[in-house]
Order: C-alpha cells, then sequence, then structure tokens
C-alpha cells in the first residue's frame, strides 16, 4: 500500500487495526469514504442510529491526515477566533465556536467511554513580537466575545522570550492513532463495516448512489465524501480550500525541558509545541503543498529551530501532513450540488480537524437523518448552514485562484524549458520536457522511475517533494508516491508511466 517517507509518531506505534472484507453486491444506507476522524466518527454516529454503513479507505486507516496531526483538541485554535469573526457575521463567529465545544464534549466523552488516554492540558497562543503581542489582543478579544473563557497571560512556560498570550484552561491533546483503532472497533460493535485498502474512484449520484471501487462495485442510499480534499468535482470544493502542508517532529527531552501546556505561535512561520508523555512535539513552518522548492529544508528549520530552544534534544521522528484551509475560516459541509441530494462533503478544517471532523459528522448526520430521525439541527448548525459570504472572502477566493493559475503556468514553462537530463541522485526528482511531453523522473530506493508530470487531476504540473520522496501538485495539493499511485487527492487516477 502507498506511504510516505516519514510514518508519524503515532503511526508507529499504532495498533494493527483489524478491519472486514469489500462486500459483495451488497447495498449499504450511508458508504463513508475516507477513514480518518470525520469518516470514522460519522460512521460511528449513523451506526449507532441503526444505518447500515460502509467506511472505504483508500490506504489504511489513519493514514491521510488523521494519523499523522498533531492532535491537539482546543477550543483555543492559535488565531482562529479572530480570522473567523473578520470573514463571518458575528452570528457565525458564535455558531462556530458552538460547534467546537460541541465536537470537543462529544470527543471527549467518546475518549472517555473507550478508555482512550487523553492528557488535559492548557492551551496557549502565544506572541514573540509586538505585532504577534496585538494579535494575541485580537484573539482574546474575539474569543470572549464568542463565550470562550480565555484569559491574557504574561508568561509561558517556553523556553524563549514571549510578548504575551491567550490562555484556555483544560483544554486535551491524545494519540490520533489509538482514536482511530477505538473509533473503528465501536463502528464494527455497532455492526458497521470498515474496509481500507480501497480505493473510490468514481460515484454515480443514480438512485441509489453507484460507488466504483478498486475492489468493486457498490450502492449506497447515501455517499459521504470525508476524504480531506473532496474527490468528486462537483461544486469546485477542491479549489475553495488550499492544501496546506506542515511538518512534526518528536523529540526526548529531559524532563525539566518539557512544557507544560500546549502552545502555537499567532505569527508565521507557525509553530506548535506540545507533549507526548515524555516526548516534546514541535511543528509548523507550513506551505502552500507543493509549492515550496524543498520541503526538507523545512523539516530542517523545525529541527534547528527545535535544537536552539531545547539544546539536546533527541529525534524520535520526524513526519509531514497535509490539511485544507477554508478562506472564512468555517469548514464546508452538506450536500454536493449536483448529488441529488444523495452526496454529501465536509472539507475546510484550517487545521482543526479534531474538533472539526466531529463538528461536522455531527451535522451530516443531522442533515441526512433530520429530526424524524432524532437529530434535530441544533442552532449552531442551522446558523452554520446559512453563512453568508462576505467581499472579502470573495477577495481571498480571487487571491487563491490567481495564484493557482500562476503555478499552472510556471510549472508548464519550467517543464517545457529543459530536456530531462539522466537519472536524478537518490532521493531526488526532477520535472523537464521528454520529447514534447513534460515528464517527472526521480530516484528513490535505487529504482528510476519516469511518469508523465502532468497531475491527472486537472493538469497543472508536478513538484518533487523531497522529505517525503512524492509528486506534489501546487494547483490542488494532490500527491503522488514516486511510481505514480495516488498518496492523497483529490485525484483519483495515478501519474501516467512514461518509463519503458
Ligand atoms: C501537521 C498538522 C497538524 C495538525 N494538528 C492539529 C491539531 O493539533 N488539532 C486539530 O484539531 N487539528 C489538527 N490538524 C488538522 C487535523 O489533523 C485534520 O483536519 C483532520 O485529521 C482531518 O481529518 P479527515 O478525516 O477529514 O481527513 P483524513 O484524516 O485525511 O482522512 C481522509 C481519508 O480519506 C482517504 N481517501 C482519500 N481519497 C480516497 C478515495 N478515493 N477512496 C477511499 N479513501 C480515500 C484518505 O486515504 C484518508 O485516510 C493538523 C493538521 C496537520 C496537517
Ligand atoms: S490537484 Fe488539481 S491539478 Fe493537481
Amino acid at each position: 500500500m502507498e506511504t510516505d517517507a516519514h510514518p508519524s509518531l503515532w503511526q508507529q506505534s499504532a495498533p494493527d487495526i483489524p478491519t472486514d472484507r469489500f462486500p459483495d453486491a451488497e447495498r449499504v444506507d450511508v458508504a463513508i469514504i475516507g477513514g480518518g476522524i470525520t469518516g470514522l466518527v460519522t460512521a460511528l454516529l449513523f451506526a449507532r442510529s441503526g444505518k447500515r454503513v460502509a467506511v472505504l479507505e483508500a490506504r489504511r486507516l489513519g493514514d491521510g491526515t488523521t494519523g499523522r496531526t498533531t492532535a491537539k483538541v482546543s477550543r483555543l485554535q492559535g488565531t482562529q477566533s479572530d480570522h473567523v469573526r473578520s470573514r463571518n457575521i458575528a452570528a457565525v463567529a458564535r455558531a462556530y465556536a458552538e460547534s467546537q465545544a460541541a465536537a470537543f464534549d462529544w470527543l471527549l466523552g467518546f475518549c472517555d467511554e473507550a478508555g482512550i488516554p487523553v492528557e488535559r492540558r492548557d492551551a496557549f497562543s502565544y506572541a514573540t513580537t509586538r505585532d504577534g503581542r496585538a494579535r494575541v489582543e485580537a484573539e482574546y478579544r474575539a474569543a470572549r466575545a464568542v463565550g470562550i473563557p480565555v484569559e491574557l497571560v504574561a508568561r509561558v512556560d517556553l523556553p524563549f522570550a514571549t510578548t504575551g498570550a491567550v490562555r484556555l484552561a483544560d483544554q486535551a491533546q491524545l494519540d490520533p492513532m489509538a482514536l482511530v483503532a477505538a473509533l473503528v472497533e465501536a463502528i464494527r460493535a455497532a455492526g458497521g463495516l470498515v474496509v481500507d485498502g480501497v480505493r473510490v474512484r468514481a460515484v454515480h449520484a443514480s438512485s441509489p448512489a453507484e460507488l466504483l471501487t478498486s475492489s468493486g462495485p457498490m450502492d449506497a442510499d447515501r455517499v459521504v465524501l470525508a476524504t480531506g480534499a473532496p474527490i468528486l468535482d462537483r461544486g469546485l470544493y477542491f479549489a475553495k480550500v488550499t492544501a496546506q502542508r506542515s511538518y512534526a517532529a518528536a523529540w526526548r527531552v529531559a524532563e525539566d525541558q518539557r512544557p507544560h501546556g500546549m502552545f502555537l505561535d499567532v505569527e508565521q512561520p507557525t509553530r506548535s509545541v506540545r507533549t507526548s508523555g515524555p516526548l516534546l512535539l514541535t511543528g509548523g513552518f507550513g506551505h502552500p503543498v507543493g509549492r515550496r522548492s524543498s520541503p526538507r529544508a523545512a523539516a530542517d528549520e523545525l529541527a534547528a529551530w527545535t535544537a536552539v530552544h531545547w539544546p539536546g534534544a533527541e529525534p524520535v521522528a520526524e513526519w509531514s501532513a497535509q490539511d485544507h484551509v477554508a478562506p472564512h475560516g468555517v469548514p464546508y459541509v452538506g450536500w454536493l450540488p449536483r448529488g441529488r441530494g444523495r452526496i454529501y462533503l465536509a472539507t475546510g478544517f484550517s487545521k482543526w480537524g479534531m474538533t472539526n471532523g466531529v463538528a461536522t459528522a455531527l451535522t451530516l448526520v443531522s442533515d441526512i437523518l433530520g429530526a424524524d430521525g432524532g437529530w434535530e439541527p441544533t442552532p449552531w448548525q442551522r446558523v452554520l448552514h446559512r453563512r453568508p459570504t462576505l467581499p472579502q472572502t470573495v477577495a481571498d477566493g480571487v487571491g487563491q485562484n490567481a495564484a493557482v493559475a500562476l503555478w499552472y503556468a510556471k510549472g508548464w514553462l519550467g517543464a517545457l524549458a529543459r530536456p530531462v537530463g539522466g537519472s536524478p541522485l537518490e532521493g531526488m526528482g526532477e520535472v523537464g520536457r521528454d520529447g514534447f511531453r513534460p515528464a517527472a523522473v526521480s530516484t528513490v530506493d535505487g529504482t528510476t522511475r519516469e511518469l508523465c508530470a502532468i497531475c491527472p487531476h486537472l493538469g497543472a504540473i508536478v513538484t518533487w517533494n523531497d522529505f517525503e520522496l512524492s509528486w506534489d501538485c501546487p494547483a490542488h495539493g494532490s500527491r503522488f508516491a514516486p511510481d505514480g499511485s495516488v498518496l492523497e487527492g483529490p485525484a483519483r487516477r495515478p501519474m501516467r508511466n512514461l518509463g519503458g
């Protein structure tokens, strides 16, 4: 099965997760595509409501962002309250905060029921400059305005000078793979099917909906796309979000070097700090997928920053992951246009999917089962569904699409400007012209492969990721293994092989 070069700390110690065989000729009430937190919580809620559900996961469970997150479960989310308030009307900002509180309570309730260890920690959004201090104060005001009981603090438990922070007491951190395993067990105990290693290639909005998968067809009354970037192009949601890649690392440090709390910088590049048992976890240094010339350099910057502030820290794991950022800070959730009310999606969690994955799962179940099924929509769900788009968000979207257009042009011009050379060095890849075709050539584990450099999603030119050893698309964030197989969507098809 396709893997990233760097497994996360959680994936390295994940338990074996028992799954089901792909069912022959079975019709389910709800087919859920994607075995991350969003798909699994959605499946569990449906299964416990008496529906026949099947989760279809292309890779191994948790192999998407959920198994590679930093897994802070927090209602204080960097500067998210201020961001959401500045891009939405006040009622939406308040509803967003309520959605996070509901998700937080649901998730911690599930962890308690399933016996998943959860470490309760205060969350901090901190600054290191005067400008950053202003952002801290803005976040404080915005969070207070929506009822989050934050406070301003002058000092935080970090080994460098800060200019202030917002604090929210008693948030949580956990091991996301333990969560994935427990969710799968609970779904199966409630009669649901969980199948991994099966990629959904197409969904027809017929009656019932028909899914075409790498293991065969499946019929479903309803289909939920919980695939990060939606794998269907209807509604163009893949273009409404930006795929952002960030880096994470785990370190062994002395006991007195371990900070007590979960920390996030309010400035760029974002830096994240938490602990996990005896380990320190640092993260950040993000960028749009496929648009940094050397992702390895970003991982090295994270390591260098950690070494300065935690001298002697011994590396245990380093990895990267991506999430989808919505311009207004509020996830997209609900039915997909032209899906005839049969296909639903959830995306755009802006790196806060531990709560947003759960909040959107709660919304999807309420959308589909409704009051008659015991899922009367809550006030926050009603408000978020009616969220108006403000001019600032439209402007952000225009800027986002202009950047994508620029990367299309840059990729094609660059690819056609020079011929591909011989075999790249081990771990490297390059894009160039082979005859008149844009070619992507890489060498990994001693094998040189030549693929067509055109992303099979919508035709941008991929770039080489020298950290995860993958081809990454700068347009909408699809990623491919060196042999061209899909690692992350929205692409559903592999890159084409040009080699002999
Ligand atoms: C570095 C990093 C740190 C983060 N830290 C935090 C944090 O501290 N707190 C927080 O709240 N959030 C955090 N997030 C965000 C959070 O981890 C994500 O929002 C969340 O995990 C997304 O979950 P998901 O289920 O929607 O997507 P995923 O976990 O990506 O699951 C989607 C699944 O769909 C599968 N799939 C895709 N296409 C197909 C197909 N065609 N057929 C079948 N399956 C398919 C994929 O293989 C994948 O497993 C972080 C994100 C990143 C990148
Ligand atoms: S992901 Fe859309 S063109 Fe590559």
